[in-house]
C-alpha cells in the first residue's frame, strides 16, 4: 500500500481545483496536497489518481509521489471556514496525498517536455482513457524547469458504472480515444514508438504492484465485485485488456 501518515494540520483550500483539494502538513513533516475521501466525486477518483499516477511513475513520467494521508477528528476542530469544516468532517479516515511542489505553475507552453517525454504523456492518457488534459485544463505543473503529470482522477471511467453495471473489460478495451484536444498533442513526436516501448513494460506483475498501492478501504464492492480483491482483479483486467488492444484506441493506430 501507499505510505501512511497522519494529516497534522489544514493548511489552506487551493481555490483552483474543481475537488476542493487542500494542503495539509503530514506527520513525517511534509507538505501535501490533498484529495478529500469527502469531495463530491467520491472515492473512485482516489482509486483512478493511485493507479494511474502509479503507472506514470513506474514507466518514467514525472508524478509527484503519493502517500495515503490519515485524517482523524481533530482536524476540522480548529477549522474556521465551515465549507472547509465540512469537508474535514466528511473525509476522517485514508485520504490521498500528492507531494506539494512548491513555486511549481501551471503549464503554459513556456517550458515544453521533450517530444519524447509528451508523447509518453499522451499514450498514458490514450491508454487509460483520461480526457482531462487539455489546454482548458492542462493538468501539468511546471517545477525545476520539468514538466509533471498530476490529476489523473478523471481517468478509469468505466468504474462509475461499477455499482449496478458487472465489470466490461472487453467494452473498456474497445473505447476510442480523441486525442484532438490533447495539451502535448503539438510537442508530441510518434506515440505508436511508446506504445511499442511501454506496452510491454506493463505486465501482470506491474499491474498488481500498481493496483496493491490502492487502499482496501477504497476498494467499493458492487454486482460482480464481492470484495476488494475481486475489484483489484477487475481493475487490472481492465487494463491489460485495453493494453492488449491499441488499434482500438492508439493515437495514429497500432501498426
Ligand atoms: N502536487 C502539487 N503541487 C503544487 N500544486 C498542485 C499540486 N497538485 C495540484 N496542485 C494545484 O492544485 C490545482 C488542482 O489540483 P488538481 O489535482 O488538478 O485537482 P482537481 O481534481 O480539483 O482538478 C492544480 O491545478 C494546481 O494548481
Ligand atoms: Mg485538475
Amino acid at each position: 500500500m501507499l505510505e501512511r501518515i497522519e494529516g497534522t494540520r489544514y493548511v489552506t483550500p487551493l481555490r483552483e481545483g474543481g475537488s476542493l483539494p487542500g494542503i495539509v502538513e503530514g506527520s513525517d513533516l511534509g507538505t501535501y496536497v490533498v484529495k478529500f475521501r469527502g469531495a463530491g466525486q467520491g472515492l473512485k477518483v482516489l482509486v483512478a489518481e493511485v493507479v494511474v499516477g502509479g503507472l506514470a511513475g513506474r514507466l518514467g513520467i514525472r508524478v509527484p509521489a503519493m502517500v495515503a494521508v490519515d485524517l482523524s477528528r481533530d482536524i476540522a476542530r480548529y477549522e474556521a471556514d465551515e465549507e472547509v469544516q465540512d469537508l474535514l468532517t466528511a473525509s476522517v479516515g485514508l485520504n490521498l496525498g500528492v507531494d506539494f511542489l512548491p513555486g511549481s505553475f501551471g503549464y503554459d507552453g513556456s517550458w515544453p517536455p521533450s517530444p519524447a517525454e509528451a508523447a509518453q504523456i499522451v499514450w498514458l492518457d490514450a491508454f487509460t482513457a483520461n480526457v482531462d488534459r487539455t489546454w482548458a485544463n492542462p493538468n501539468l505543473l511546471v517545477w525545476h524547469r520539468t514538466v509533471w503529470a498530476i490529476d489523473h482522477g478523471a481517468a478509469l471511467y468505466f468504474h462509475h458504472g461499477w455499482p449496478s453495471r458487472s465489470p466490461d473489460p472487453a467494452r473498456f478495451a474497445a473505447q476510442p480515444f480523441d486525442a484532438s484536444k490533447h495539451v502535448l498533442l503539438d510537442v508530441a513526436d510518434d506515440v505508436r514508438s511508446v506504445h511499442d516501448r511501454l506496452a510491454p513494460l506493463v505486465t501482470a506483475d506491474l499491474v498488481d504492484s500498481v493496483l496493491g498501492d490502492v487502499p482496501e478501504e477504497w476498494l467499493e464492492t458492487g454486482v460482480g465485485l464481492a470484495d476488494p480483491a475481486a475489484v483489484r482483479s477487475a481493475y487490472a483486467e481492465h487494463l491489460l485488456v485495453r493494453l492488449a488492444s491499441p488499434a482500438a484506441w492508439l493515437p495514429g493506430g497500432a501498426r
